[in-house]
C-alpha cells in the first residue's frame, strides 16, 4: 500500500500548518497522518486511492458513518435560508425538544460547539452556583484541552504521585500556573478515595467532573453501584454531579450512561454524537441551576453557538434515532459486542495478549496480559502503548484505520461485512507484529 501523496501533502503541511495537523492527535498516525479525499458510510478513502474500513469515525461523532444522505439533505435544504444568525431560530426549540425527551437529566439547556468549549461552562456554572472553587477530576479522564481541565489526563506515573494522593499534572507547557489549585486528582471507580476527598475538602468542592464511562483510557466502566455512590456524596457535600457525556451521549444508548446506569447527575454535557458528525454540544442542567446562565449571572456566549447547519443536523440525527431508539441501539451496540468477540478470537488465535474492553458502540483494544484494566494507573503500567501503534500502522496496510489512542466507534453503517474483514485484518495483521 501507498502512503506516498499523503507523504508529500503532510510535508506541504508542515511549511503552513502547525504540526502539519489541526488537533494534535492526529499527528500520531503512522506511517503518516493522512490526507482524505472522500468519507461514505463505513468507508474513506485517502489520497494515493486506499480505501478503508473506518473506526476513527471523527473520533466519535459519525454515528451514522460518513456523509449520511439524510444528514446530507437536511442540511443542504436548511442553509438555503442563511447559516447563522445569531438570533434564535424555531428549529432549535424542535431539537430542544427532541434531546430532553431523550436524555433523563430534567431541565434547561445551553448549546456551543465543542466538548471543551461546553465544559469551560459546567465549572464556571458549578462554582457560580456552589460558591466554591475546588472540583475533583479523575486521572484518565478527558475534557478538554483548555488551561483549567488539562491536567492528569495521561500523566507519567513518576510525576503523578502517589495512588491515593495523586498531584494534578499539567499536559502542556504554557498552562496558566494556579489552576491546578483549585483541582483535586482521584482515582476513577473508588468511591473510598472520592468520599476521603471530600472528608478533608467537603465544604470547598464545587463539582465532581466524570466521564461516565472512561472512554478516553481502556473504556472502563464503572463498577456497580459507584456513579449513584458519587452522586449520593455530591448531595450530601452541597456539590454537583457533572457528567461529561461527550463520548457516551446519544452513542451507548439514546439517553446516554444517564439511560445505562439510571443515575441522573446536576449537570451534563454532550458533543461529539449528538449532531452525527456536526459540531454541537449541550449542557444540559437541573433548571434552578441553569437559572444563572439564564439571567446572566453565568456569562456564556459565542457566534457559533446553534447555527442552522448544526441544529439542522441535530433535527436529523435525533429524528432518525428516535424513530426506533431500541432497534438502533441494539443493531449498533449489537454489531460492535460481535466486532469485539471476533476481535477476541483473533488475538486467541493470533496467540496475542489483546484486551478488547468496553461497550459495544464504543471500546479499546490494548496489548496486555491483564484480563481487564480498572483504572489510569494500570493502564500505564500494565499497557503496551507502542505496540498498538504497530498494530494500527498494520490495520491500515490490511484495509482498517483505527484511532492512534486506540478507541473503536462503531457507526450504523458499519456491516456485518466490514465486521467480518476487519477480524481477518486483525488476525493478519497480529500474526505480523507479534
Ligand atoms: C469525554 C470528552 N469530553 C470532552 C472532550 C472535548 O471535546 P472536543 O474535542 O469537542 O472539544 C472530549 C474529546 O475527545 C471527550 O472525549
Amino acid at each position: 500500500m501507498s502512503f506516498e501523496r499523503s507523504k508529500e501533502l503532510f510535508e506541504r503541511a508542515n511549511t503552513m500548518v502547525a504540526g502539519g495537523v489541526s488537533s494534535q492527535i492526529r499527528r500520531a498516525e503512522s506511517p503518516v497522518p493522512l490526507f482524505f479525499e472522500r468519507g461514505k458510510g463505513s468507508k474513506l478513502w485517502d489520497v494515493d486511492g486506499n480505501e478503508y474500513i473506518d473506526y476513527v469515525m471523527g473520533m466519535g461523532p459519525n454515528l451514522f458513518g460518513h456523509a449520511p444522505d439524510f444528514i446530507l439533505d437536511a442540511v443542504t435544504r436548511d442553509i438555503q435560508n442563511g447559516f447563522c444568525f445569531a438570533g434564535q431560530f424555531e428549529q432549535e426549540l424542535t431539537v430542544t425538544e427532541l434531546i430532553l425527551k431523550a436524555i433523563p437529566l430534567d431541565g434547561l439547556v445551553r448549546y456551543a460547539s465543542s466538548g471543551t468549549e461546553i465544559n469551560q461552562l459546567v465549572l464556571r456554572l458549578a462554582r457560580a452556583f456552589t460558591g466554591r472553587n475546588k472540583w475533583v477530576k479523575f486521572e484518565g479522564h478527558y475534557h478538554g484541552w483548555t488551561d483549567t481541565v488539562l491536567y492528569s489526563v495521561h500523566p507519567p506515573l513518576d510525576q503523578a504521585g502517589p495512588d491515593d494522593n495523586p498531584t494534578p499534572v499539567g499536559e502542556s507547557a504554557g498552562m496558566a500556573p494556579g489552576a491546578a489549585d483549585d483541582i483535586i486528582i482521584a482515582q476513577w471507580n473508588d468511591l473510598d478515595a472520592l468520599q476521603s476527598i471530600f472528608d478533608a475538602h467537603g465544604d470547598e468542592i464545587a463539582c465532581v467532573i466524570m466521564e461516565p464511562i472512561m472512554g478516553n483510557t481502556n473504556c472502563i466502566v464503572p463498577r456497580p453501584g459507584y456513579l449513584q455512590g458519587a452522586l449520593d456524596i455530591c448531595e450530601r457535600n452541597g456539590a454537583l454531579l457533572v457528567f461529561d457525556e461527550v463520548i457516551t451521549g446519544f452513542r451507548v444508548a439514546l439517553g446516554g450512561a444517564q439511560e445505562l446506569s439510571g443515575v441522573v447527575p446536576h449537570l451534563a454535557t454532550y458533543g461529539k454524537s449528538v449532531a452525527g458528525g456536526f459540531p454541537l454540544s449541550v449542557l444540559a442542567g437541573r433548571s434552578d441551576i441553569m437559572a444563572m446562565v439564564g439571567d446572566g449571572t453565568v456569562q456564556h456566549g459565542g457566534s457559533f453557538n446553534s447555527n442552522v447547519m448544526v441544529i439542522s443536523a441535530a433535527q436529523a440525527s435525533l429524528e432518525q434515532i428516535s424513530a426506533d431508539p431500541e432497534a438502533f441501539y441494539s443493531d449498533l451496540n449489537g454489531r460492535g459486542l460481535q466486532l469485539m468477540d471476533g476481535l477476541r478470537d483473533a488475538a486467541r488465535r493470533a496467540g496475542t495478549d489483546m484486551l478488547v474492553q468496553g461497550v459495544g458502540s464504543t471500546f479499546w483494544t490494548t496489548f496486555t496480559d491483564r484480563e481487564e484494566i480498572n483504572d489510569y494507573r494500570e493502564h500505564a503500567k500494565y499497557v503496551d502503548d507502542e505496540k498498538y501503534t504497530r498494530f494500527a500502522a498494520e490495520m491500515l496496510e490490511h484495509g482498517v484505520r483505527l484511532a492512534t489512542n486506540a478507541r473503536w466507534h462503531m457507526s450504523s453503517a458499519h456491516t456485518d461485512e466490514d465486521v467480518e474483514k476487519s477480524v481477518a485484518a486483525t488476525y493478519e495483521s497480529l500474526k505480523l507484529i507479534s
